[in-house]
């Protein structure tokens, strides 16, 4: 009998899990930890070789010496910049994520958080309910329509904000490794390169996955490209961005404002006190930690906690997939893995 752990579910989360499961793969014991998966959290049972993970977790290459069972590892996300697959790779563990669930709904918040920024949505809500003061003086914003968007990865969330930046009359330039030409044709939008978009662009939009490759794409010398007083909106990993670099464009006012779901070192942001007991702090920058809190307090930045793919119909899209996976996997055909 195989046994299947997933960390930091929800409950309606373990529900619909349970009652999915129970049709297609009656056989799979599930247990459900309530806590995240990392060297700091292990779970003091760990005879399950099947497991799976939010974008939360992290298994190091310590975690997954701590478990000798493991053979199968399934993310409930698209990302999976939170694995080390070099050393799941050298033991053979499989590793399937949930390859598209919801590139409109992360592109919907991409646009969220511009509007937000560009029409002060945040401060006239907070001026109104906080103040009970209904005036519209110093919420003067800009119009989308006319600007130029540089869209950094036109994967599956990127197209869609491309589709969405054309429904507001906005300028579209981009730029990919692997340009889609023939998408580029449809929406009548432009690839330059990485340095031209960002000269261009009053707004720029982030939506490539993390890597070696992208890690700070966004930095001190980068930031320098872009145009004065342009605005950054980044859903897609805090890693991209070089925070403290950010913190100081931002605070000397060389960028308008920014949109940032999500922030690196977000995992110590979340819980300081798990991190004051557990974390090595030779392993987080904390300079970062501070760019952080520097980035949160400004007025022209807002930071939202890793929410935009917070929907109930990809959460469900994602559980979907998640049990398409793991199905995948006890019958032997693996469905959606992660190259490695
Ligand atoms: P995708 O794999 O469909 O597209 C990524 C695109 O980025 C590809 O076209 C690729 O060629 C391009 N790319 C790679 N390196 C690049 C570079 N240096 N410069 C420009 N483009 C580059 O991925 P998808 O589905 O569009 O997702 C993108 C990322 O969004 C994910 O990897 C994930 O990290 C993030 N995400 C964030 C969520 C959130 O809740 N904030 C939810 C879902 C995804």
């Amino acid at each position: 009998m195989q046994i299947i752990a997933f960390f930091a579910t929800k409950s309606w989360e373990e529900e619909y899990l349970k009652d999915k499961l129970k049709i297609v793969a009656s056989d799979l014991t599930q247990i459900f930890i309530p806590e995240i998966l990392s060297k700091e959290h292990l779970p003091s049972s760990r005879d399950f070789a099947l497991c799976s993970v939010f974008v939360d977790s992290l298994i190091d290459r310590t975690v997954i010496d701590a478990l000798p069972n493991l053979k199968f590892i399934v993310t409930r996300s698209t990302g999976y910049d939170h694995i080390d697959l070099a050393a799941a790779g050298e033991r053979g563990i499989v590793i399937s994520s949930v390859p598209s669930y919801g590139e409109n709904t992360v592109a919907e918040y991409a646009f969220a958080l511009l509007l937000t920024l560009s029409r002060k949505i945040y401060d006239g809500a907070h001026r109104v309910r906080e103040e009970t003061r209904f005036s519209f003086d110093g919420l003067q914003g800009f119009d989308l329509k006319g600007k130029t968007i540089g869209v950094l990865g036109t994967g599956r969330i990127g197209r869609h904000a491309i589709r969405m930046a054309k429904g507001f009359d906005m300028r579209v330039v981009a730029y990919d490794p692997f340009p889609n030409e023939s998408f580029a044709k449809e929406f009548d939008f432009t690839y330059l390169s990485f340095e031209e978009v960002l000269k261009n662009s009053d707004i720029i939009t982030i939506h490539v996955p993390y890597s070696k490759e992208t890690h700070h794409l966004i930095n001190e010398k980068t930031i320098a490209l872009m145009k004065p007083g342009a605005y950054l909106i980044n859903t897609s990993r805090g890693g991209v961005v070089d925070t403290p670099a950010l913190a100081v464009a931002l605070k000397q006012g060389r960028l308008g404002g920014a949109g940032l779901d999500v922030l690196e070192e977000e995992g110590v942001i979340k819980d300081e006190l798990d991190f004051i007991v557990h974390g090595h702090p030779e392993e987080h920058s904390l300079k970062t930690v501070l760019a952080d809190h520097v980035l949160m307090d400004l007025s022209n930045v807002i930071v939202t906690p890793h929410n935009a793919f917070n929907t109930k119909e990809a959460l469900t899209r994602i559980l979907d997939t998640t049990v398409e996976d793991i199905v995948g996997y006890i019958k032997g055909k693996p469905v959606n893995v992660v190259p490695r």
